[in-house]
């Protein structure tokens, strides 16, 4: 095991087998070149078979013959699923639903946060776990719990309605302020006791289900608080591994673009971000790099790990097809290429049984090494053996930031009035996927974030205005960048109240513009909108969201082309230092331009900054950069369906055959093929 390569391997869950397959096991994990094991994801039942039992013998044989195979090993707590023993003693570990129904025994990922015996259950098993583990020769991480978040992403019982509480008041301190940010003179919420608040479902002030709510700000309290009650089972874990081991970085595994957890609340308390790659479709480029993104956000851009991805097939859909020849590779080097410095498996073996027996593995149920998914996680694991520590730890040098928001998420997903069809990430992906087929390298980034190293910042639907967000995008354009915003951004404050000035409220003098209606229609149903810049024009078949721009110092940029609107602006752009000032732009779209108008758009932003990349025309070509000690590791991806062929933007050396490649020459990538381009120093840069 070293740790100067980007880690490979995955979980490995050898207690369903007998001993003698361990030893095939690792024959084949030295065929793939697989240094790395993530063990005891979920044992707690034979860990600990009643309250006052713990057993470490299993565990003990596992990690003695992970630490005889020279593995690195990344030791779970064990704590993302329940033992029926727990549940049938304390009946309240288990959650109770959104619809306000208790669970009973089953499933995993599912223990009431705030339950006092699960908080002290959890917390000792990792406690009792580092003690007895810390120090094992290669131990690399810690991995707390799995996947927090889990069934219906919280629960609503009694325990749970007791905490809230008590984060209000921490939050408000009194109930006169609780009630203003609740605005809770609607519909007569006016509450003169804390005792009088419930948690929102579907039982209090929600009709529908999560996205129906009658109070938008107490369901905001309510997931910001069960978002918070999760972190605090993390912390009570981390803090008793601390006590063990004062170094072996800790972290849990996330889900990317997940909802019910605002990840930027918990990360600052791992020591490196992880999360699970599982796209939804195979051809999910652009989402998966804008996920890797989001994660390298999450720790200042730091590098982030791919604690698991499949090998082959998922098992939990409906249809899940095999990844297609060199797709695995492909993945893996695009997540290596947007910061990852580990890509892990789930899982090393075939479970034998239960929901995820058919789960894509890198050994199936026979242990097979003859198999096209074996060969291609051998030759992958080869082809990072080989590359050695050249990006570990490397950097993305990002000039374009892309505020990422939980809040702004929340709000505008369950807010009434406007079209349930719009949806934040949908709105998101659409600016991300034409930065990223622009080849801009981006850094996706909370609000907080000091926006001061980048040339252009995009909001899209930034619902939200917290803290001093609206000034610091101002400061972008003062110092002569750009920054964008779309429909629905700045309408609400942090209680998710209205401002009470037109929209975009305290970003209206930045943008130069208001807001006087928002007009919305069904799926498929287009307004043609008028891009005009100079010469060059595109209509763009806008859908969902349509606002009715007023300009108050804006130029018009975009005009609708129907209904009693038709003429007024749907796209502007501002110079808030004067027409002729050297200061920045301001952008703002108005509606839900289809890809192309956002691409025009992006591409005009970009331009103003020469941030417009050499592969820009090349459809589903990617282009991501790290660098490190001043050397530029270009990684040229191909995601198209046939072959392209590309001028090669800089002089280097592909790192994955060794090949020198010359600045401006014809390369020719065939669909899943990977360039990693070191790039020469004396050459010029893309
Ligand atoms: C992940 C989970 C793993 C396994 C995997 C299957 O979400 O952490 O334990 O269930 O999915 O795809």
């Amino acid at each position: 095991m070293t740790d100067s390569k980007i880690l490979y391997g995955g979980d490995y869950n050898p207690e369903q087998w007998p001993r003698h397959v361990w030893e095939d096991d690792y024959a084949a994990f030295d065929k793939a070149s697989i240094d790395t094991v993530t063990l005891n994801v979920f044992s707690w039942a034979t860990l600990q078979p009643d309250e006052d039992t713990y057993d470490f013998a299993r565990l003990d044989e596992i990690v003695a013959r992970a630490v005889e195979g020279g593995r690195g090993i990344v030791l779970a707590t064990s704590t993302g699923a329940l033992p029926p023993w727990l549940a049938h003693r304390h009946p309240e570990v288990e959650r109770t639903d959104f619809q306000g129904r208790r669970h009973v025994y089953g499933q995993r990922h599912n223990a009431c946060p705030s339950s006092p015996v699960y908080r002290q259950l959890s917390a000792e098993l990792a406690g009792r776990i580092a003690e007895r583990y810390a120090g094992t020769p290669g131990l690399v991480a810690w991995h707390v719990g799995n996947e927090y978040g889990g069934f219906d992403g919280g629960c609503w019982c009694d325990l749970c309605a007791a905490s809230f509480r008590d984060w209000l008041r921490a939050r408000y301190g009194t109930l006169e302020r609780l009630n203003e940010a609740w605005n809770a003179t609607f519909w007569s919420h006016t509450f003169s006791d804390w005792a009088q608040i419930v948690p929102p479902n579907m039982l209090s002030e929600h009709w529908r289900g999560p996205d129906h709510t009658a109070f938008q700000g107490i369901t905001l309290d309510y997931r910001r608080f069960m978002s918070d009650a999760m972190l605090a089972n993390y912390r009570d874990e981390k803090a008793r591994i601390r006590e063990h081991d004062a170094t072996t970085p800790v972290t849990t595994n996330f889900m990317g673009m997940f909802r019910p957890i605002d990840y930027h609340r918990w990360a600052a308390d791992l020591d490196f971000a992880s999360w699970d790659n599982y796209p939804p479709g195979p051809r999910e480029h652009a989402r998966m790099a804008l996920a890797h993104d989001v994660m390298r956000g999450l720790k200042d851009g730091a590098p982030f790990w791919v604690m698991e991805q499949t090998p082959t097939i998922t098992a939990s859909r409906d249809v899940n097809p095999v990844k297609r020849p060199g797709v695995l590779r492909l993945w893996s080097w695009q997540a290596v290429a947007h910061g990852a410095d580990a890509v892990l498996y789930f899982q090393m073996r075939q479970s034998k049984g239960a929901s995820e027996k058919y789960h894509g593995a890198v050994l199936d149920h026979a242990g097979r090494t003859d198999t096209r998914a074996f060969r291609e996680v051998a030759a992958l694991g080869a082809e990072l053996a080989g590359l050695g520590d050249a990006v570990i730890g490397a950097r993305t040098p990002a000039r374009v930031a892309l505020l990422f928001d939980w809040d702004s998420w929340w709000a505008a997903e369950m807010t009434d009035g406007f079209n349930r069809h719009a949806k934040y990430v949908d709105t998101v992906l659409a600016y991300y996927r034409a930065l990223w087929q622009a080849g801009a390298q981006v850094d996706v980034v909370p609000t907080t974030a000091d926006l001061t190293p980048y040339d252009v910042v995009l909001a899209p639907m930034l619902h939200v205005l917290k803290g001093d967000v609206a000034d610091r995008l101002a400061a972008v354009t003062e110092r002569g960048g750009s920054v964008l915003a779309s429909f629905w951004s700045g309408r609400a404050d942090e209680d998710v109240n209205a401002f009470l000035m037109d929209a975009p409220g305290p970003l209206g003098p930045l943008f130069g513009v208001r807001v006087e209606e928002t007009d919305s229609a069904e799926p498929g149903v287009t307004n043609p909108v008028t891009l005009a810049d100079g010469a060059e024009a595109v209509v763009s078949a806008a859908q969902l969201v349509f606002e009715v721009l007023v300009p108050e110092g804006a130029e018009v940029v975009g005009t609708y082309g129907a209904e009693f609107y038709a003429g007024t602006p749907a796209v502007t752009r501002h110079r808030p230092g004067g027409p002729d000032g050297d200061g920045g732009e301001a952008w703002y779209v108005g509606t839900g331009l289809d890809d192309a108008g956002v691409a025009w758009v992006v591409r005009r932003v970009l331009g103003r900054h020469g941030l417009v990349g050499p592969y820009a025309d090349a459809p589903d070509v990617e282009l991501a950069v790290r660098s490190k000690d001043g050397v530029r590791f270009a990684f040229v991806l191909s995601h198209a369906t046939g072959p392209v062929e590309v001028a090669a933007h800089a002089s280097g050396v592909d790192l994955l055959t060794g090949r020198a490649v010359r600045q401006g020459e014809t390369l020719r990538l065939e669909p899943t093929d990977v360039v990693l381009l070191r790039e020469d120093p004396t050459g010029a840069p893309a």
